[in-house]
Order: structure tokens, then sequence, then C-alpha cells
């Protein structure tokens, strides 16, 4: 039997909630199946971590995760902790040490989930954001000079090299080209005056091996706006780092919001582990409460199955959600529903043992 071996990194606030979740998920799918398993071993890292041993993770900690097959990440940061210390030594350490240059996150409306979009209906917002995931805004290069002085500067580099830019948008025309899908690429070089020329350049480049590929090229603070008023005319979107930070935010919020909003990092060359998580956030402000959404963490392991070669599985958990969402009666709070998170795992878990029975 193939037995895939996970790292649960569950963090900080309602991370741990969401995960036990996902997990229950995983163990359920395996049990249906019978031809594979999942070895989970869980690590405590995070902020709680951080207080009593000075450091986010163990100094071992990415030797230790090389040999797993995947990473379920829960959520970092914390009141306490600084953001920019918590995040940059283990979430940010995590996809860039693994090379994990590929950050998908859907945004697809469901059946079933609340849309703030006047008359847009599910299947009208309906794509694939590819998020280049280890360089650009997030190179974290910087100086911080003449501290606390009024002559104080302080620098936040961008970084793209030819390789990074190259492989997250050569990836993002494969994944058009595979699915007959359109490619939009969002970037800004009206004012980014190197490095999202550079960008655009690279696109036009790229797209010479694509001629089957429909391309569009949009302006980020336009490509904004039209994510609120026409989010239909995007298909397939490959941007940098930043920018796919905030866009998926705003995709979230358009697609049901943060509890439905998941993301897998991915070292395509499967040279080194790849990462899959909710893209919310710790959300201290409802940690503890037992009301965290857990869908996300679950649709993020739905990208898991799916990143295993188990295609079959991961659609039948995305549509297991989708029945839980459309069933209107097992909710949490954020929308508008009662129920805890456990419930709402249980309820995705009933909806597969439902469709493996028919
Ligand atoms: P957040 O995503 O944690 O929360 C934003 C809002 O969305 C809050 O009102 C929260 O209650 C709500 N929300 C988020 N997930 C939800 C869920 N599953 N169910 C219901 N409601 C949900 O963002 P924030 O408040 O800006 O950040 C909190 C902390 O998390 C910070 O330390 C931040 O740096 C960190 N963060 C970590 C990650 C990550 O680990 N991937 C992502 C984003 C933010
Ligand atoms: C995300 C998060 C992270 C990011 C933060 C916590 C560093 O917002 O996964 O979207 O900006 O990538
Ligand atoms: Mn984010």
């Amino acid at each position: 039997m193939k037995t895939y071996k996970v790292a649960v990194i569950p963090g900080d606030g309602i991370g741990p909630e969401v995960l036990a979740e996902g997990i229950k998920v995983l163990k359920e799918v395996a049990k249906l199946d019978g031809t594979f398993s999942f070895d989970f071993v869980t690590f405590p890292w995070g902020c709680e971590y951080y207080l009593k041993h000075g450091k986010m993770m163990d100094d071992a900690g990415m030797e230790c995760l090389q040999e797993f097959d995947a990473i379920y990440l829960g959520a970092v940061g914390y009141p306490g902790v600084p953001d920019h210390i918590s995040l940059w030594d283990l979430l940010l350490r995590i996809r860039k040490g693994f090379d994990q240059y590929i950050n998908l996150r859907p945004i697809q409306l469901l059946k079933g989930a609340p849309c703030p979009l006047n008359g847009v209906q599910p299947g009208q917002i309906d794509m694939l954001v590819v998020r280049e995931n280890s360089e650009g805004e997030y190179a974290g290069a910087g100086d911080w000079l003449f501290k606390g002085k009024p002559e104080e500067v302080v620098l936040q580099t961008g970084v793209f090299s030819r390789k990074g830019t190259e492989r997250v948008i050569r990836y993002a025309y494969e994944l058009a080209r595979k699915t007959g899908k359109t490619l939009t690429s969002i970037s800004k070089a009206n004012a980014l005056n190197y490095s999202m020329v550079f960008w655009d350049q690279v696109f036009v480049e790229v797209s010479k091996e694509y001629p089957d590929v429909k391309t569009y090229s949009y302006l980020v603070d336009a490509a904004s706006m039209f994510f609120v008023k026409d989010p239909g005319r995007f298909q397939i979107v490959v941007t940098s780092n930043l920018f796919g930070d905030i866009l998926t935010d705003l995709g979230a919020a358009i697609t049901g919001g943060m509890g439905l909003a998941a993301g897998a990092n991915l070292n395509p060359e499967r040279k080194y582990p790849s990462m899959f998580e909710p893209i919310h956030g710790s959300a201290p402000d409802i940690a503890g409460k037992a009301i965290a959404n857990p869908i996300a963490s679950i649709w993020s392991v739905s990208q898991m199955l799916d990143f295993f070669g188990q295609e079959e599985w991961g659609k039948i958990v995305l549509t297991a959600i989708e029945q839980v969402l459309v069933k209107n009666e097992c909710l949490t709070p954020d929308l508008d529903g009662k129920a805890k998170t456990n419930e709402v795992g249980d309820a995705v878990v009933s909806a597969i043992c439902a469709m493996k029975k028919n």
C-alpha cells in the first residue's frame, strides 16, 4: 500500500482548529479508497514555540521536513511575536527554502457560496491565480539606514531574476495550454519601471512558444477593479508575489470570504516537498472559539490529493464542500451559520461517504 508522509504544522490561532478537519477528511478518503494511507507527523512550531525557544522552528526543521511527501500548514503569526519575525522564520522560510516557486490559488465561486457582487452566479467566477512565490517583492532585500535620525531611509528591493520570472510565467502558459483557458498577466510597468517592464517583456517573449494560448495583460490597479466589476474575464492569471497576495484576498472576498480560500505552494520539480494551506491567517479575533470555517483548509487538502495524483479524490472532496455549501444547514458564522468548525468537517466527511455509496 502506498503511504503518503505528511508533515503537519498547525501553527497559530485558528491554524490547529482548521487543520484538524482537513486531516479528518484525508483519513476518511484513505479509508474509503483502501489503496493508500497517510502517515501524519505533527510539528509544534509557531509563536508559542518561539516564546519558549526563541525561534519559530527547530534548527534541524528544514532537514526534517525534507523527508516528507507534503507539508500541511495551518497559519502562522500571533500578537506577541512581531509578524515579520514569525513569518520569515517559518512560513516564508519553508516557501523559499523548498523553492516552492508556484503558489496556486483557485478563485472559484462554488455553488452555495455567498457572492457580494450583484447578479454573479456560481461558475461565473472561475480563475486560477498562479502567484510567483519565491522572489519579487518578497525577496527580503533591503536596508535601514540612519535609524532614528532625521535622514532615515528604508529600502525594500524587489528582485526579479530571469530564471524566477521565466519559470513562473512558463508554468502558467503550460497550465493555460493544458486546460485550453486564457492567460492573463497582471503587472504594473507604468510605475515600476524596472521590475514590471522586465516582467511584461518576459511574458511576451515566452508567448512566442505558445501561439495557441490567448493572452491578456492588465495593470494591477485596473485588474483589481475588474475583479469586482467583471471577474468572468479572468481564467488563468499569472502575477508577482505581492500582487498575487493582495489579489487573492480580493478574490476570496468575491467568492465567499477568507474561510473558503485555499492555496498550494508547489515545487513542480518535486525536488523538495510542496506545502498546502488555507490562505487566511491565524485570525486572532475568532481563535479558540471553535467557529473558524475549515473549508479553506479542506479545499487545500483537495489540492494535495491532486498533487499526489489522486485527482479523482481531489474532485470528490471539492464536490463534497460544494454540497455542504448548497445544503446550507451546517455552516460557520462567517457564512451566516451557527455550526462549529468540527461540525462542518463532519458534514464534508458525510458528503464524501454518501457520494462513494452511490
Ligand atoms: P486573517 O486571515 O487571519 O483574518 C482576516 C479576517 O478574516 C479576520 O476577521 C478573521 O476572523 C477572518 N477569517 C480568516 N480566516 C477565517 C476562517 N477560516 N473562518 C472564518 N473567518 C476567518 O488575517 P489578519 O488578521 O490580517 O492576520 C492575522 C495573523 O495571521 C497575522 O499575524 C498575519 O501575519 C498572519 N497571516 C498568516 C498567514 C499564513 O500563515 N498563511 C496568512 C495571512 C496572515
Ligand atoms: C499569504 C500570507 C503571507 C503572504 C504572509 C503571512 C507572509 O498573507 O499566504 O497570503 O504574504 O504570502
Ligand atoms: Mn495573504
